[in-house]
């Protein structure tokens, strides 16, 4: 199965039509200036992400504003133009992060690497996961913490149904630098993770 990847950051925000007419209605509800930014963040990503497809895949060049990128009734994104494709999308701070699954079911997250509650990982993460996280993050629990999160969080995304189950119930097995496998309640799911500016990205698939 194919996986593509696709970042956006803040200065390659572009205004102008590269929005559908049905996209511009969405944004027109979006006020929080902040929220406004991160919207258009995560849409350019999806739309950078399929027209690089389309045009690597088949030699087609489409106009961004040929793509269009709906959510679904459980928030999740849905391409209805050109056509229905596993995409997941991910934005943090005016930073968008896409990514494209040839078939079956795809998540991404993406966490600013910053201060977290110190019970995070006592809430979020089993026994075994933190015994992990001592052995593979030393000197670096904070941003280890981040790529646990970020992998759950995306395994959640490739669900995509509601309501999204505890974090606990999601199980992350750490395995070469940069790869996991989880397991979501029967559903298991191959993942990778890395560090892209002053963030932790992560897709999962499957
Ligand atoms: C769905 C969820 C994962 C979204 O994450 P987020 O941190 O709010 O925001 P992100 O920037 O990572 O992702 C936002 C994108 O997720 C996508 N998304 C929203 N709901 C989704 C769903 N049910 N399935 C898949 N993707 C979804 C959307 O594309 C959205 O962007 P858009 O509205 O601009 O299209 C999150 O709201 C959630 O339900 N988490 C539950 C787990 C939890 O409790 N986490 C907190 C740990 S302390």
């Amino acid at each position: 199965m194919g996986i593509h990847l696709c970042f956006v950051a803040p200065e390659s925000l572009k205004d102008g039509d590269w929005l559908t007419p049905h996209e511009t209605h969405v944004f027109q509800k979006v006020k929080a200036a902040a929220h406004r930014r991160d919207w258009l963040a995560g849409r350019l990503a999806a739309k950078k992400l399929i027209q690089r497809f389309f045009r690597e895949r088949a030699g087609l060049e489409l106009a961004l504003s040929q793509i269009e990128i709906t959510n679904d009734e459980h928030g999740a994104p849905v391409v209805t133009s050109p056509l229905a494709l596993p995409i997941s999308v991910a934005h943090s701070v005016g930073h968008g992060f896409a990514a494209l699954a040839t078939r079956g079911s795809i998540g991404v997250d993406l966490q600013q690497i910053r201060p977290v509650r110190p019970n995070l990982a006592k809430r979020a993460l089993s026994e075994r996961e933190r015994a992990q996280l001592t052995d593979r993050f030393a000197e670096r629990e904070r941003e280890g913490l981040l790529v646990f999160w970020a992998l759950k969080e995306a395994a959640i995304k490739a669900q995509r149904t509601r309501p999204a189950p505890p974090l606990r119930e999601i199980s992350v097995t750490l395995t070469e630098l940069g790869c996991a496998e989880i397991l979501l309640r029967d559903h298991s799911l191959t993942a990778r993770w890395g560090r892209w500016k002053e963030f932790i990205w992560a897709v999962a698939w499957g």
